[in-house]
């Protein structure tokens, strides 16, 4: 077989759909039990338009598998002692199951002390250090909504995951080091070999080309070139950027922080952009939310 047809769109658009079904049916199962579905909340900060769209999705989201959501909007004047004070409320809501905060926030805020300041047992972002320790240890916990999306898509598409070398370019908290030590546990998917490569790493394309797996979260519009992959190898497109484009209606394209045309013919899947990474990290928050509902 020629590598053309091989070839593998990893459509997560098409797995969240499969995994939304399920949760759509665990919701009501919930709603049977209690009287009441799971209930995320979502504070949104100020007037970001990206953060905005993508609380908007996540309240979308809710919907679409009947879960209640309330969308908790803050002027960018908060202080940070107001703000706060009303993630301890959020806490004590015995009517809610989680929340989240929607990152960034505005720059007089610190992220660290609203991360904290939340209730492990609610954060369904999977942020606070108890539930990031307890992933390190492979402990019951939330996980952070974008790298354990990408281990559903894994999954769904059953793309062989041991003794494989992936390499995740990008260490941020909230994607590429939780990603590494995801991807190297004793699991499906799992026990990889991990490398994680970072703005300081050396000759960054000769290690990218050693990998079978390539997670891609460095946040630069089309930074991963054909010569950057190895032929075979499954790339995740973790990146999210507006071009501007004249030809289309609405002025931009939207990419990824791969070359998509000049990669795919290189490697044997790939993540869309959109479709791919994103429905994934949305339909992950819905699964935390399930599972801080069931308690
Ligand atoms: N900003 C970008 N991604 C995320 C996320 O997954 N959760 C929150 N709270 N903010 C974000």
């Amino acid at each position: 077989m020629t590598a053309a047809t091989t070839f593998q769109l990893l459509d997560g658009k098409r797995c969240s759909d499969s995994l939304k079904a399920d949760i759509a049916k665990e919701a009501a199962e919930v709603k049977e039990r209690r009287g009441q579905p799971p209930h995320l909340a979502a504070v949104l900060v100020g007037n970001d338009g990206a953060s905005k769209t993508y609380v908007e999705a996540k309240v979308k989201a809710c919907e679409s598998v009947g879960f209640r959501s309330s969308l908790i909007r803050l002027p960018e004047t908060i202080t940070e002692e107001e703000l706060l004070h009303r993630v301890a409320a959020l806490n004590d809501d015995q009517d809610l199951d989680g929340f989240i905060v929607q990152l960034p926030l505005p720059s007089h805020i610190d992220p660290e002390h609203v991360t904290l300041a939340i209730d492990p047992r609610k954060d369904v972002d999977g942020f606070h250090p108890v539930n990031i320790g307890n992933m390190v240890l492979g402990l019951p916990s939330f996980l952070p909504a974008t790298p354990s999306g990408i281990c559903e898509l894994l999954k769904y598409y059953s793309v062989e995951t041991a003794g494989r070398h992936c390499v995740v370019v990008g260490r941020s908290n909230i994607v590429g080091t939780p990603m590494s030590i995801l991807l190297s546990r004793n699991a499906y998917p799992g026990n990889c070999t991990v490398t994680l490569a970072h703005s300081r790493t050396r000759d960054l394309p000769s290690i990218t080309r050693q990998a079978d797996i390539l997670v891609v979260a460095i946040g630069k519009p089309e930074f991963i070139t054909a010569d950057m992959v190895k032929p075979g190898a499954v790339v995740i497109d973790v990146g999210i950027h507006r071009i501007p484009d004249a030809s289309k209606k609405n002025g931009f394209r939207l990419v990824g922080d791969v070359r998509v045309e000049e990669v795919s013919a290189v490697c044997s899947a790939i993540t869309p952009v959109p479709g791919g990474v994103g429905p994934m990290t949305i339909t992950s928050l819905l699964l935390n939310t399930l599972k801080a509902a069931r308690g």
